[in-house]
């Protein structure tokens, strides 16, 4: 790579220079920007900038990655940095970074700066960039997916972290011969953010509902449904919830708090596991507090993720209960799912037992209760 200047659609891609201290220093100090990037000088002063622009970013170059000021086409005033890092040539790959200062942020600077180095990196040969990101750095993840890039997998303990505490990284990927323009979301975002019939609302889960859902996951009736079948560890849900945003941009599952639409309280949970998207096809669990249920929130809430779900073109959802669970089973048919088999000896049991399954299953062409 050479450091030449990158004219593109509401950004400039060019070197650092002097020019850049007071801003770099500023921008680089944010704790938001020190909580997205690793390694950054503590504290990050004038004199740190000054280092990264006088041997820092030159050093990048010398290594055979690059490393770009974002500015704004018009004055040249810095907007952020960019840079091409940890280049495996055997590979065709590069890692892409970024950061956007606080006074840009939320202005697609960072969709339109890793767009136009990507694109310029494609056209220098190279054949995979990789991006990785903290698993709970959802801009960023929506940066990627916004960028075309792809979501991979878990490195796990990737980060070796900050006072030894080795993290796991969300690893995005774009190929030169992707197609241009944002990545296909498996899971949109819910319009508005949440789905209402004006009884009960659901929204995605966040990482203030740790408490309703870890009482509702240590009743013992909805432990006796968990895989294997023992209560959770409240850290366990805390990092449940921390994750939930995460797991939706990866198209993994949407976790979803069942609310009383009128008083704002939580009513239960639902969550959707998109186990099969070559097939269309989506796992539905669904669990309520004692004080919700008799009141028909369930299928309420069921109904409304279940045509959220059709309308985003999935083709199936399916349910498992335990035999025994007959008020699960009601509530399924009374949704207008199916029965469709038992699958014996589906689930680990307690002490090392296996637990049948009753298959429930729901097509988009079936007519809801
Ligand atoms: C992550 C970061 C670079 C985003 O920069 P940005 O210029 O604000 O991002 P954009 O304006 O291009 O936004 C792209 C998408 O992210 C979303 N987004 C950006 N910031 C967000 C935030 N704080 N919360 C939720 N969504 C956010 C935007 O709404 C947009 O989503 P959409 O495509 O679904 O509409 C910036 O917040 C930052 O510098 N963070 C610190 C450094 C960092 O984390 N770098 C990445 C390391 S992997």
């Amino acid at each position: 790579m050479t450091p030449e200047t990158i004219e593109a659609e509401r950004v400039r891609l060019r070197p650092f220079h002097l020019d850049d201290v007071v801003d770099t220093a500023t921008a680089c100090a944010d704790p938001v920007t020190r909580r997205g990037i690793a390694g950054l000088p503590d504290p990050y002063t004038e004199e740190s900038a000054r280092r990264w622009i006088t041997e820092g970013a030159p050093a990048a170059w010398t290594r055979g990655g690059a490393a770009y000021a974002i500015a704004e086409p018009g004055t040249d005033r810095l907007l952020g940095g960019i840079d091409l890092s940890q280049p495996v040539p055997t590979r065709g790959q590069w890692e892409i970074g970024y950061w956007v200062a606080p006074w840009a942020r939320r202005l697609g600077v960072a969709t339109a700066a890793a767009r136009a180095l990507a694109e310029h990196a494609f056209a220098a040969g190279c054949a995979r960039l990789e991006l990785l990101t903290d698993e709970e750095n959802t801009a960023s993840q929506r940066v990627a997916l916004a960028a075309g890039f792809r979501h991979e997998g878990v490195r796990r303990a990737a980060d070796p972290g900050r006072g030894g505490d080795r993290k796991d990284l969300v690893a995005w990927v774009r190929l030169a011969d992707d197609p241009p323009g944002p990545a296909v979301r498996l899971l949109p975002d819910l319009p508005d953010g949440r789905l209402s019939d004006g009884v009960v609302t659901v929204r995605r889960v966040a990482p203030g509902d740790a408490d309703p859902l870890h009482r509702l996951h240590t009743l013992p009736e909805v432990v006796a449904n968990r895989v294997p079948p023992v209560p959770p560890a409240r850290e366990s849900i805390e990092r449940r919830c921390r994750l939930a945003e995460s797991h939706w941009l990866a198209g993994r599952s949407a976790d979803l708090v069942i609310l009383d639409a009128a008083s704002g309280t939580t009513a239960g949970g639902c969550a959707l596991m998109y186990d099969e998207p070559a097939t269309g096809q989506a796992m539905l669990g669904c669990s309520m507090l004692p004080e919700a249920r008799g009141r028909g929130l369930t299928t309420r809430a069921v109904r409304l993720v279940a045509g959220w779900a059709f309308d985003i073109g999935l083709a199936r959802l399916w349910a498992g209960t335990r035999p025994e669970n007959v008020a699960a089973q009601r509530a399924l048919e009374k949704i207008g799912f199916r029965r469709e088999g038992l699958l014996r000896g589906r689930l680990p049991g307690p002490d090392g037992t296996r637990t049948d399954s009753v298959l429930f299953g729901l097509l988009a062409a079936d007519p809801r209760g």
